[in-house]
């Protein structure tokens, strides 16, 4: 199972940071069938990853379409390589919202790829309409980019299903294990559109939006997911800690 933590800005200082790390190698020490990847900021990144050897591993919150060279502000997939990433986050409903396109997020996939990174490509309905327009959003939403991408890259993509009316919110406002199941479902059978049945069956899929202690377990148990993309619940030490215990 593999939970990602994704500070968002949330972690204001680098003493705040080393805390959550310390935290996040206690334990993944302790569990072997969870594998935990921390999103902190890119600066937070170059503190905690480089010379990270424990089980933890890193992901860039985004990263930058452009290649290595006179793009300033941007950061590149080979520097957070570089520095110790293994993945990124690509398409948060935080950054669409900041005008993302899927096009854009497309070839982000593909600079993930290239830089040695493994995306985490996030999709998710803005909002649930009757007439089932949302099942058209996801479907453009992941069609976009696997179709930019080489069958095996295909087949490595982690997707985190985020729906954006669940996220930032409490346990109550998330999807239920219920309802993610046939989401998880409908993706597997977007997924086959692009790649053999069978890999798509075993496609690594998350499931994000307010997830807390207290709905982890049944949301991976019943929804049907591999593992979970945390927000809020995973930028404090004893409310991260009672999540990743309550998955064991
Ligand atoms: P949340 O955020 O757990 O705070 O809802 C999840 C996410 O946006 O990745």
């Amino acid at each position: 199972m593999l939970i990602v933590a994704n500070w968002k800005a949330y972690v204001g200082n680098r003493e705040e940071a080393k805390k959550l790390l310390a935290t996040a190698k206690r334990l993944a020490g302790k569990t072997r069938k969870l594998s935990l990847v921390l999103a902190p900021s890119f600066p937070h990144l170059g503190l905690l990853a480089p010379g990270n050897r424990s089980k933890v591993k890193f992901a860039a919150q985004d990263l930058s379409e452009t290649s290595v060279g006179p793009a300033t502000g941007e950061v590149q997939g080979e520097i957070l390589y570089d520095i110790g990433a293994r993945y990124v986050i690509i398409g948060h409903s935080e950054r669409r919202a900041l005008g993302e396109t899927d096009a854009l997020i497309a070839e982000k996939a593909k600079r993930a790829f290239a830089a040695g990174l493994i995306p985490i490509l996030c999709v998710g309905e803005r909002e649930r309409d009757e007439d089932a327009q949302y099942l058209a959003e996801l479907r453009a939403q992941l069609s976009t980019v696997y179709a930019a991408l080489s069958p095996r890259d295909r087949s490595r993509v982690i997707v985190a299903y985020e729906p954006v009316w669940a996220i930032g919110r409490r346990a109550e406002d998330a999807i239920t294990p219920h309802d993610l199941a046939e989401m998880v479902l409908y993706i597997r059978k977007v997924l086959a559109d692009h790649m053999p049945p069978k890999t798509a069956k075993a496609a690594t899929i998350l499931y994000g939006g307010s997830v807390e202690p207290g709905n982890a377990r049944s949301l991976v148990k019943e929804g049907g997911v591999e593992g979970l993309l945390v927000g809020r619940a995973s930028v404090e030490s004893a409310t991260f800690t009672a999540l990743v215990k309550s998955l064991r």
